[in-house]
């Protein structure tokens, strides 16, 4: 009887919510990738084991004495169990990123056997069970050694550090590994990391909302994303001349791409969105197909914006082979002074940019709405202003409260609708290739801890064998891989079977 009426409950949300036509599996194109994701510091724990040094990540999870990712699911132990799991998923591709400082403790130089010999198993797992590996070689976790040596992302010496860190990867990889992103959310790695202080390594200048030890948010955040911009080019440029030929991936770069529509049909409105889709989603975007920044940021950023020269112009442009998308929230942008979601700072980024976002609906950075047809504008923008480059969604999905349920209803019914947005903009045309749940399984969450996660797994942080159990989502994308699930007929018979094993936390 309980689960009779967990059965419509789950119908009625999800019917109403529906947002799109019929659609199964099978309407997506024969070799698009259906995949989750996670990333090494959120995954695999096991920090000091087997040679493993700090990264930035470490250091500034213990500073601010909150959670940490010491243990975090214990991926590095457990991964066999995991890839288990992504099979009885049905899952075709596993993201995942390469700790920099597991595999080359010092930053650069000799390579630490273990570390290498964990990725190759891992690999190896994955590809034994014909699940394609997707590897993120820069997510968040710069060695703490580069850091401390010159300032990791400031300094133009990462550029040839994190192409002989690449190089080791393809190296020792890429037999087995065909796509490859550089940097995970480039765009607000840096104004979160260099602008805001609320990733690490933590910088901001000083103001009244956090304690950043160091930092200039007015020039930082430039000057760190011009940096990864020249050190993905150096690493696709490597990838080409010295790998593709023989190991046939690709390289791409990704952003954070957020959905952005003008609050309301006014003319000023409609400039503001411009504005602020040149700042946040052109930024990067236009030196990486056209190879140079945009010119409302050249104009407003002045100096303060570094400056290509012809010869990394002509490196930076065309070095992407596809876009990655991370994408989560949409707002409404007006000209109109609005309180700010993001603190307001007195110079920064959001400053520079000078337009205001409003959130849509219920919205917190630990809770949001679905609104599918945010993540359509994005891909339609992409497909019309950069020439329908090829696009993989790494990142979609919706936090929820840790302990909360394992009938995760809401995140199905969000997943289901981006999922069913993504087709409609295959259908329009766009060039949109793969799409990856965040997160395979609950991690330590970048902003939040263990408070709220995105795991379609349950992972109960207090077991020290860290457990882990299917919540509805799991099973949802199980049904929706393997055909079972059309979206239309809301047929769930096959969720409904699964749901007999649910239980409340
Ligand atoms: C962005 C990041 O890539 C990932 O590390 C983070 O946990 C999720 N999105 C959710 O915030």
């Amino acid at each position: 009887m309980k689960n009779f009426s967990l059965y419509f409950k789950i119908l009625v949300i999800v019917s109403a919510t529906s947002y799109i036509d019929a659609f199964t599996r099978n309407e997506f194109p024969d070799d698009f990738l259906f995949g989750a994701a996670t990333s090494a510091y959120q995954w695999e724990g096991a920090v000091d084991e087997d040679g493993r040094t700090p990264s930035v990540w470490d250091t500034y999870s213990h500073s601010y004495s909150r959670d940490n990712g010491d243990i975090a699911c214990d991926g590095y132990h457990k991964y066999k169990e995991d890839v288990k799991l992504m099979v009885e998923m049905g899952l075709q591709s596993f993201r995942f990123s390469i700790s920099w400082s597991r595999l080359l403790p010092n930053g650069r130089g000799p390579i630490n056997p273990k570390g290498l010999l964990f990725y190759k198993k891992l690999i190896k797992e994955l590809q034994n069970h014909g699940i394609e590996p997707h590897v993120t070689l820069y997510h968040y976790d710069l060695p703490q050694s580069l850091e401390d040596e010159y300032g990791g992302w400031l300094n133009r010496k990462i550029i040839e550090d994190f192409t002989a860190f690449a190089d080791v990867c393809f190296r020792e990889f890429g037999e087995d590994v065909k796509l490859w992103t550089t940097v995970n959310e480039a765009t607000i790695f840096a104004i979160a990391s260099y602008g805001e202080g609320i990733a690490p390594p933590g910088h901001c200048s000083p103001n009244i909302f956090i304690n950043c030890s160091t930092g200039n948010s007015s020039t930082e955040p430039y000057i760190a994303g011009h940096n990864m911009l020249l050190a993905h080019a150096s690493v696709s440029n490597l990838y080409k001349l010295k790998y593709k030929g023989k190991q046939r991936g690709s390289v791409g770069f990704s952003i954070f791409a957020f959905g952005l529509s003008p609050n309301t049909n006014s003319t000023d409105d409609e400039i503001a969105t411009q504005r602020a889709k040149a700042f946040l989603l052109d930024w990067m975007l236009k030196p990486l197909v056209f190879g140079d920044y945009p010119d409302v940021m050249k104009r407003t950023l002045g100096s303060r914006l570094p400056v290509f020269s012809e010869e990394e112009s002509e490196q930076v442009k065309g070095s992407s082979d596809f876009i990655g998308i991370i994408h989560y929230i949409t707002f409404y942008v007006t000209s109109q002074p609005a309180p700010s979601i993001f603190p307001n700072m007195k110079e920064g980024f959001f400053t520079d940019m000078g337009v205001y976002l409003l959130p849509i609906g219920n919205f917190s950075f630990s809770e949001w709405e679905a609104i599918p047809w945010g993540l359509e504008g994005v891909l339609e923008y992409l497909k019309q202003s950069y020439n329908n480059p090829p696009i993989y969604i790494l990142e979609n999905g919706k936090p929820m409260k840790h302990d909360s349920m394992l009938q995760d209803t809401p995140r199905v019914e969000y997943i289901q609708a981006y999922i069913g947005a993504v087709l409609n903009a295959i259908k329009n045309g766009s060039d949109t290739r793969g799409y990856f749940v965040w997160s395979m399984i609950d991690l330590y969450e970048l902003m939040a801890g263990y408070t709220t996660s995105f795991g379609m797994y349950y992972v109960n942080f207090s077991d020290p064998g860290r457990k882990r159990s299917p919540k509805l989502s799991a099973s949802w994308y199980t049904g929706f891989l393997n055909g079972t699930i059309d979206v239309a007929s809301q047929d769930y018979i096959q969720l409904q079977r699964n749901l007999s094993g649910y239980s409340s936390l």
